[in-house]
């Protein structure tokens, strides 16, 4: 795999930076620091009518998922129990507002397991939960995101200086999770720029899945081609062409528009918290809780939504049957009911588990791939780049983005 010599700079620049007009629908133009506020909304309540982006006090364009459906009623959670309360119940605060169908409708996220409920939701996560649990980060770290790793830092090495969010965090997710589906690197950043346009991958992936089903590899694809499913009625079945596309646009969208961002936030932590960052470099092995609280801190999808099933009271708000909760995982993240300190980035504090990867049924599928991505990765920077340290001749990296948060930029020197 040639990475850094087909991978065009300035389109990743386009594709990953979260001011460029490719990010700015999600909230990318939202340049403050949400959690002030987000703690003044929970110390009023624990849940609010309205949606996050509008009582945090920001007007632009923000989508995400349980957004926009003007008709229906809109509250959110900023408490840690709030939102475990709903994690807890996927009765009443459902992933979708009604029946899933891979089989009819568009590709993508709201058609796929994501959306699901129940055993429907078992059903398709079980065919690819083997591949991402804890045991398989090797078959990860070793097939694909290593050799990235190790290519990117080849490009930059011996000039003394480099731009790390784009340059190195953007690249190795959306490398890793295209990679898995057998996609050539020349098409990875395709993949990318078609997210929003669900048909375009499905004319990329065509090929491959045909070409998996007369002939298997070691991959993702491979897997999805070959899954067998029993369904409601004990038919057992392999998976078809519509399902297959909805799995796929689903992973490779989760599988890289997440993590770089994740890896940007880490990396900055560390390099604006010289203590921190020494205490990693002399004992690897606090690089995992430096990710931890990190996710904790900063999670970058500070929002998920449910739609709420029946009239329901909930930490004293009445919601009707039909609404959307959506849940602040990023001000639950920092609720002092359970953490200390909550706004400080300390990564010798006890490890609880927060919701950055969300909470029950739903929680994310590639967590444990996500964290392999980041610790390979910061790991190799710290290994090869001697006394790495943020550039001061350059503007300090800022956090900015509303429903998807991330560094701007992480200029650094070393050697
Ligand atoms: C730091 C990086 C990541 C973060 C913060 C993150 C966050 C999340 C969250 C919060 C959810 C739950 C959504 C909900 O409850 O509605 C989720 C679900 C999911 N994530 Fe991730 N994710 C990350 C990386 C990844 C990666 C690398 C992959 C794939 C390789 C992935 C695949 C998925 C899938 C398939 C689901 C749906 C699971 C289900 O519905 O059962 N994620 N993720």
């Amino acid at each position: 795999m040639s990475t850094t010599a087909t991978l065009d700079r300035e389109r990743v620049r386009q594709l990953f930076d979260l001011r460029s007009s490719y990010n700015v629908h999600m909230g990318g133009g939202y340049r403050e620091d949400p959690y002030p506020v987000w703690h003044r909304l929970r110390e009023q309540a624990p849940v609010h009518p309205g949606i996050v982006h509008e009582l945090t006090g920001f007007d632009g364009p923000a989508m995400f998922s349980g957004l926009p459906y003007p008709d229906r009623p809109h509250f959110s959670a900023f408490s840690y129990a709030a939102c475990d309360a709903a994690y807890r119940d996927p009765e009443v605060f459902a992933s979708a507002a009604g029946p899933v169908d891979p089989n009819n409708g568009p590709y993508g996220a709201t058609n796929s397991m994501l959306s699901m409920g129940g055993r429907q939701h078992r059903r398709y996560r079980g065919l690819v939960q083997p591949s991402f649990v804890p045991g398989k980060a090797k078959w990860w770290i070793s097939n694909w995101i290593e050799e990235t790793v190790d290519l990117l830092i080849d490009g930059f090495v011996d000039a003394g200086r480099a731009e790390l969010n784009v340059d190195f965090c953007a690249a190795i997710p959306v490398l890793t999770i295209t990679s898995s589906f057998g996609v050539p690197v020349d098409q990875a950043l395709d993949i990318r720029a078609a997210l929003t346009r669900p048909d375009e991958i499905v004319r990329m992936l065509e090929p491959i899945v045909a070409a998996r089903r007369a002939d298997p590899q070691d991959d993702l694809i491979s897997i999805l081609v070959q899954a067998e499913m029993t369904d409601e009625n004990g038919v057992t079945h392999r998976l078809t062409d519509a399902e297959i596309y909805s799995f796929s646009v689903l992973l490779l969208t989760a599988g890289s528009g997440t993590t770089w961002k994740q890896m940007g936030i880490t990396l900055t932590a560390l390099l604006q918290h010289p203590e921190a960052l020494a205490a990693v470099r002399a004992d690897r092995s606090l690089l995992r809780l430096a990710i931890e609280e990190s996710l904790r801190w900063s999670p970058t999808d500070p929002m998920f939504s449910r739609w709420v099933t029946e009239d329901v009271d909930f930490f004293g708000v009445h919601m009707p049957a039909g609404s959307v909760l959506h849940l602040c995982i990023g001000a639950a993240n920092r609720d002092p009911a359970r953490w200390d300190r909550p706004d400080e980035y300390d990564i010798t504090r006890a490890l609880r588990p927060s919701f950055a990867f969300g909470g029950g049924a739903h929680v994310c599928l590639g967590m444990h791939v996500a964290r392999a991505e980041m610790r390979v990765g910061i790991g190799a920077l710290l290994d090869r780049l001697p006394d790495l340290r943020l550039d001061p001749d350059r503007e300090a990296p800022r956090f900015i983005g509303m429903y998807e948060r991330g560094a701007t930029e992480i200029p650094v020197v070393f050697g």
